[in-house]
């Protein structure tokens, strides 16, 4: 490939050590990552010639051949043998060489009426779709994962908070619970997803079909498609499915570090909510008494790489026109990254929340700090004394700013002081002013009462249940 003449050129060869040819193929082999389809590739070839050979439009002859050949070479590529070459560009053009010479001129059949535009994209979505399916478990495992903490931790109190502020009691398993309602509209994304994608390309051809008597309903059925796409035009120009694959995934992945943030802050000594396990901390090399939450910062922070990947691929979709363009290439490594990154903080996560150590002591204190039943004295004074709420609030304003200036809790003023403020409280008022009997009076539907939170858990096993067994059929 050296070209020693094109090498010296001074205007744009200094960067490169040989001439335009490598350049050339520097930037257009997409061999380095696209290789990760090769079992696609080759299913999608397998399911091709077997139609070609159904429709009579090659011999049985050499479908058979064909057939041998790529099974050879998927068992070479898996045992690490197969070398791949940046010349030949990409895993397509790789194959149906190695294919060429593991058998001779029968090879050149298999590209009948088909363009690598309706092949890659028959690759890209395969992928793609089991990437989908893989998701959809790890969501399941991690679902798991916080039923068994939220009903272990049905009623431990914790400070609920708005603006970070202590705002409301909650219990610990409704806050998680609220985790599992995020992570359980991950998972109906991921299979919508999965839905739109589960038409197949294969038969598009370059962009416009073919005049061979193919049968796209066959190849779709063979490679486990529900139909074949309706417009081939559209087929070889549409990224729509690695699109939502990352938007589903940023969306999961925003999921996972708001909660991974919640474990950075739990896990500080100023609040020593939860410690994590040594498995998923690690200390400081220069000082000794720390533990820090890296697992979580590290899924907070690859959040940044995926909203990246989802911004970048709709960067290069927005200005193509109709059909295919290189550009296209660009939405593999965006996807492939993607989907790395979220199996590993899939993964990460689900081992914290199963292994983290829950200070139910620390989070009770806390949850009685700043007044956090200010609400409950209200609400009594509308239940009990019959106040409209807006006076209520105001009476309790009162309250609030005496226990301020005798630095103590709600619970801790005299009866006196409270009636003092208003003559319609009785002692029956510091049943409500605990935070255990605050949240055991949340038993709206959604709330955070214990008996509530249970219920919640009680849902959602059953709707694993029912989830998985959908996994089944599809
Ligand atoms: N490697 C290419 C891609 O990933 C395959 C399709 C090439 N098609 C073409 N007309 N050059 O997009």
């Amino acid at each position: 490939m050296m070209n020693e003449n094109k090498a010296s050129n001074r205007m744009w060869g200094g960067r490169f050590a040989s001439g335009p040819d490598a350049i050339m193929e520097a930037i257009n082999a997409s061999i380095g990552f696209d290789r990760k389809l090769y079992a696609q590739d080759i299913r999608g070839s397998l399911a091709h010639a077997a139609m070609l050979a159904e429709t009579g439009i090659i011999s049985t002859e050499d479908e058979k051949k064909i057939a041998h050949g790529l099974n050879t070479i998927l068992s070479e590529i898996e045992a690490g043998k197969f070398e791949f070459s940046t010349r030949l560009e990409d895993i397509h053009m790789n194959v149906e060489a190695r294919l060429a010479e593991l058998i001779g001129p029968a090879a050149g059949r298999l590209h009948t009426a088909r363009s690598r535009n309706d092949q890659v994209a028959v690759d890209f979505r395969l992928w793609v779709k089991e990437e989908l399916l893989r998701i959809d478990v790890a969501l399941g495992g991690l679902i798991e994962a916080f039923l068994v903490r939220a009903e272990e931790h049905a009623a431990t109190v914790m400070p609920g908070f708005t603006h970070l502020q202590t705002a409301q009691p909650v219990t610990f398993g409704h806050h998680l619970m609220a985790y599992v309602e995020m992570f359980g509209r991950d998972r109906t994304r991921v299979r919508d997803a999965v839905e739109r994608l589960d038409e197949s390309p294969l038969g598009a051809a370059a962009l416009a079909g073919t005049s061979f008597p193919i049968d796209r309903h066959m190849t779709a059925k063979t490679l486990g498609f529900r139909e074949p796409t309706r417009n081939s035009i559209d087929t070889v120009s549409d990224r729509d499915f690695a699109l939502e694959f990352l938007s589903v995934s940023a969306i999961c992945a925003t999921h996972l570090s708001r909660l991974a943030e919640e474990i950075v802050i739990w896990s500080t000594s100023q609040f020593g909510f939860i410690r994590l396990s040594d498995a998923f901390s690690t200390g400081s090399s220069i000082m000794p008494q720390k533990k820090n939450p890296d697992a979580a910062e590290l899924v907070r922070a690859k959040t940044g790489r995926i909203n990246g990947h989802l911004i970048g691929l709709l960067t290069v979709m927005k200005g193509l026109p109709l059909a295919y363009s290189k550009d296209m290439q660009e939405d593999k490594e965006a996807v492939f990254d993607a989907a790395e990154t979220l199996d590993l903080m899939l993964a990460a996560m689900t081992g914290m929340i199963g292994d983290m150590e829950v200070n139910a002591a620390a989070m009770k204190k806390a949850a009685g700090s700043g007044f956090s039943t200010a609400t409950d004295l209200a609400d009594w004074l509308v239940r009990e004394a019959g106040l409209p709420f807006r006076e209520a609030h105001h009476v309790t304003g009162r309250a609030v700013a005496l226990a301020e200036e005798r630095k103590c809790g709600l619970e801790k003023l005299a009866l006196s002081d409270l009636q003092a403020i208003h003559p319609a409280i009785t002692e029956n008022i510091f049943s409500v002013l605990s935070v255990g009997n605050s949240v055991k009076s949340r038993t709206s539907f959604g709330g955070t009462a214990p008996a509530e939170v249970r219920r919640q858990v009680r849902y959602w096993k059953k709707r694993l249940k029912r989830d998985a067994s959908l996994e089944k059929k599809g």
